[in-house]
């Protein structure tokens, strides 16, 4: 299985999307898209910049106005239509992700079907974006609160997950009236151009969803902060980039949500179901190969179940088999770049210097410069940058805690606030510490928290605002006051 075993050849396009167009880059330049499980060249993609971007945001602005003047239901219908398409696509749209991500072909399926549920719940949810009509403090007046669409979004969307980070942004902005345009990843743009076709094919009006490819991140980001059009600018990738943005954003105060880094702890209590517990933390750690936001960084176990925990776990990574994510055999695929295995090689290294030990892995494997062995350390310290930075990658670091509370202190010792995990049977327990941890995300017993149905985001330094659920509109609304007097 390959790129080449693509059915509806039409997805896959090299050049951006504007205004309902395809167009080359003014430059004239292109770049390469690599397959990081072996290093081929998939597509040549034309690489645009600051002038394109420019012409988007424009493009958008205009065809923006009817769009929002449409009914909800109006533009539910068409957005519904899209993520027909997406489905009916699904297998292809997979083919495209595994090959310019790496990550193994039925998570490539499992994404599609995620980013098109935000699709379709948007659609839907759209429809019930209610205001108020609030009490008067006077007998002539009427207090009036309405809501609308915020104006022209810009987004930033990330590799790791190159089609659902789209949607979980692009459906809620559309479906409330918005116009959208979109700088993915360079790494992976050919899941985001496949999006655009779809909703070419969808009758999604030109203008609307907009997908600039282009390797000039910094100036196509200062574009897309700077131009007094943007209303809302929405970003999902790492802290630091987040901050800046957030500062750029801030010279037109535009209203941001970001969804940024993580350092996930997995709390596994005594009286957990322990194979449960194991089998959790093994998805929690090694989903897309360790390159979540909300994969489990530290795994906090107690000491009286820390070495079963130990043995039960570490027996379960040696049976991963690392590969090529078309091969069927293949648990754990290839990370994006070399510098992501060089970055993780950096972290076990300085662990082990501090005393860490490698129970299994710990090396770039001799598949290739891409791939990183799955990994388990233990012997761990909070002086060691491993216990401090997002690993992104497939090494799971187990530590061990005596009571409740200093659970709850190392999971909290952390400028990150996004998703936690908790194993324990104790009712009161569930709920004392979920309270006091602070993150955005409790999964208690359960890893799989995310969905198109939750509020998906984090606290503290991990970003600001909620994606999915009904919250997700939220950030593509202003609240309009309106006063009626003389009644
Ligand atoms: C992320 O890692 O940024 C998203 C993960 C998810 O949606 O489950």
């Amino acid at each position: 299985m390959s790129i080449s075993n693509l059915k509806n050849t039409s997805l896959l396009k090299t050049k951006s999307y504007i205004n309902g167009q395809w167009l080359d880059a003014d430059s004239g330049q292109t770049f390469d898209v690599i397959d990081p499980a072996n290093g081929e060249v998939i597509a040549s993609v034309a690489d645009l910049g600051v002038g394109e971007t420019h012409r988007a945001i424009q493009a958008a602005e205009k065809a923006m106005q009817p769009w929002k003047k449409l009914t909800a239901k109006e533009r539910s219908n068409i957005l519904r239509k899209w993520y027909d398409l997406i489905m009916l696509n699904q297998d292809d749209l997979a083919i495209i992700m595994t090959a310019e991500q790496g990550k193994v072909l039925a998570e490539s399926k499992g994404e599609v079907g995620y980013g098109a549920s935000f699709v379709e719940w948007f659609a839907e949810e759209a429809k019930r974006v209610y205001g108020d009509v609030i009490p008067s403090t006077t007998i002539d007046r009427r207090s009036i609160a309405i809501k609308q669409a915020i104006g022209v979004v810009a987004a930033v969307t990330p590799w790791n997950f190159p089609n659902a980070m789209i949607t979980r942004k692009a459906a809620p902005a559309l479906a409330v009236g918005c116009a959208i345009v979109l700088k993915p990843a360079s790494e992976t743009p050919l899941s985001a151009l496949a999006l655009a076709e779809l909703a070419d094919q969808a009758g999604i009006p030109a203008g609307l969803f907009n997908v600039v490819v282009g390797t000039n991140a910094v100036d196509i980001g200062k574009e897309l902060t700077s131009n007094p059009l943007v209303k809302k600018f929405t970003f999902t990738g790492s802290t630091p980039i987040g901050k800046l943005l957030i500062q750029q954003c801030s010279n037109t105060v535009k209203r941001t949500s970001m969804e940024l880094g993580g350092n996930a702890p997995v709390i596994v209590f005594a009286d957990a179901d322990l194979d449960k517990a194991v089998s959790g933390a093994l998805i929690a750690k090694f989903r897309n190969a360790g390159q979540t936001c909300i994969c489990a960084n530290r795994i906090i176990v107690e000491d009286s179940i820390y070495d079963e925990f130990i043995e039960k776990f570490t027996a379960q990574v040696k049976q991963f088999t690392l590969g090529n994510g078309f091969d069927e055999n293949t648990t754990i695929g290839p990370l994006i770049t070399s510098k992501a295995t060089k970055n993780i090689q950096a972290l076990v290294n300085d662990a082990k210097e501090k005393g860490a030990k490698v129970l299994t892995g710990g090396n770039i494997d001799t598949l290739g410069d891409n791939f990183y062995q799955p990994t388990v350390i233990v012997n761990l310290n909070n002086e060691m940058r491993i216990a401090r930075e997002e690993i992104f990658g497939p090494v799971a670091t187990i530590f061990k805690f005596s009571t409740e509370q200093e659970a709850i202190t190392m999971a909290n010792d952390t400028e990150f606030g996004l998703a936690s995990y908790i194993f324990t049977k104790d009712m009161s327990r569930v709920w004392r510490v979920s309270e006091a941890v602070e993150y955005g995300m409790v999964g208690v017993n359960e890893v799989a928290i995310s969905s198109e149905i939750i509020p998906f985001g984090g606290i503290k330094e991990s970003g600001q605002g909620r994606e999915g659920s009904k919250y997700g509109l939220d950030d593509y609304l202003e609240i309009k006051y309106i006063c009626l007097g003389d009644i």
